[in-house]
């Protein structure tokens, strides 16, 4: 269904890397809902998988159950590049991506992220270097350019192709731009343009399979990449795929099913991160799913406090009562207490997608600025 170099996947739809959050147990969860086939991890600074930094190895932590898996390493060294990227396929990771569109300093003035769309020579020889030493796919993750007026991503998609990648996600904004403005697809569409031999992967504020379908076709792009809108939503790879297959968009998931998944979510937490840690770091986790829950503020400031078992079933059982208080006698939402459905920015019209936008918020993390 998408070719990437050697790799046949399942899925022409990818989960977006988050760093903080596209941890194992997240994986996990995405891939037991379905409908996705490649994910990617956070993204590992190449020099500290090399130096074996026991925060870079547990960012690759895998299982049998999260294949395929590609890793992202950011950095500017060829040599670190290349020899983490042998290290990850000796351990059996199914493809390497690099990191071409962080805007993060600490990032950039390695030279690594967004600083390789600009200096196209050093890139090419870097990427050349690696995808002659490995033999499982090399891929790379853009943005559109540095600003509005340097709109680099064809010129540095052509350069990729050249030294041999395998496919190319462009995320369709430009570094300047953050995380403001409405996603370009015109701009993913040039992209696609310039390398018509290169699989290209489209990215940017899709949160339903209705805007996935349109990011197809807009930009003729070959496979599509949801990052947040997986998180509230990690239903959106399973009804994008049935979307495509059959032309019909499924409900959101019920409330039930929700939760069923949030639990699911919390135990694989603990199972990887112990019952503390994994609690504390479910506390950032727990409100993307509540985001979805209709009326859910006491449970959003309680979860936040949460450091066990004992205090997560206390929080849940508590706020499944309180609920009630707001729902018909099936256990659905009184109809004033209904979320409007979602809408990604770019099926909105011109003049309101800036506001619409600022419904998809961007999620505090170890890295404040995407
Ligand atoms: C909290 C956060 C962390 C991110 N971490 C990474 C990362 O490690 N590597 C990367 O290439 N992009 C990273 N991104 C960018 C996303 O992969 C994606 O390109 C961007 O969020 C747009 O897609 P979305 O609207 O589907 O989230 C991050 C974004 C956010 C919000």
């Amino acid at each position: 269904m998408f070719q990437m170099g050697t790799l046949a996947l399942r899925s022409n739809l990818f989960l977006s890397p988050l760093a903080g959050y596209t941890n194992l147990p997240f994986r996990l969860v995405i891939r037991e809902v379905g409908g996705v086939d490649l994910c990617t991890t956070d993204l590992v600074n190449a020099r500290s998988l090399i130096e074996r930094n026991p925060k870079a190895l547990k960012l690759i932590e895998t299982n049998d159950a999260d294949r395929p898996l590609a890793v992202q390493l950011f950095g500017a060294v060829p040599e670190e590049m290349r020899d983490a990227a042998l290290q990850l396929e000796a351990l059996g990771i199914s493809a390497i991506d690099i990191n071409m569109g962080c805007p993060v300093r600490k990032v950039v003035k390695t030279g690594g992220g967004s600083a390789m769309m600009t200096e196209l020579d050093k890139t090419h020889t870097l990427v050349r270097g690696m995808v002659d030493a490995l033999k499982i796919p090399l891929t790379a993750k853009m943005r559109l350019g540095w600003d509005d007026n340097n709109l680099t991503a064809p010129d540095l998609a052509r350069t990729l192709a050249d030294a041999g990648i395998a496919a190319i996600f462009v995320h369709g904004r430009t570094r300047a731009q953050g995380f403001e403005g409405t996603v370009n697809l015109e701009g993913i569409r040039k992209v696609i343009e310039a390398v018509p031999d290169l699989p290209v992967v489209g990215n940017g504020d899709v949160t339903t399979a209705e805007a996935a379908k349109h990011m197809f076709e807009a930009t003729g792009c070959a496979g599509v990449s949801i990052g947040r809108g997986a998180f509230y939503n990690p239903w959106i790879f399973k009804h994008t795929q049935h979307a495509i297959e059959t032309g019909e968009l499924l409900p959101e998931p019920t409330f039930d099913e929700r939760i069923r998944v949030l639990r699911r979510h919390y135990d694989l937490m603990v199972e990887v991160f112990g019952e503390n840690r994994g609690s504390v770091m479910f506390r950032k986790v727990a409100p993307w799913y509540a985001k979805r829950f209709g009326p859910a503020k006491p449970f959003n400031k309680a979860v936040v406090q949460i450091s066990t078992r004992e205090n997560f079933e206390t929080v849940l059982a508590d706020y499944l009562d309180w609920r009630e208080t707001f729902t018909d006698t099936d256990g659905q939402l009184l109809p004033q207490y209904q979320l409007p459905p979602m809408v990604a920015s770019f099926m909105n019209e011109p003049e309101t997608a800036v506001e619409k936008r600022k419904a998809i918020p961007v999620p505090k993390g170890p890295i404040e600025v995407w």
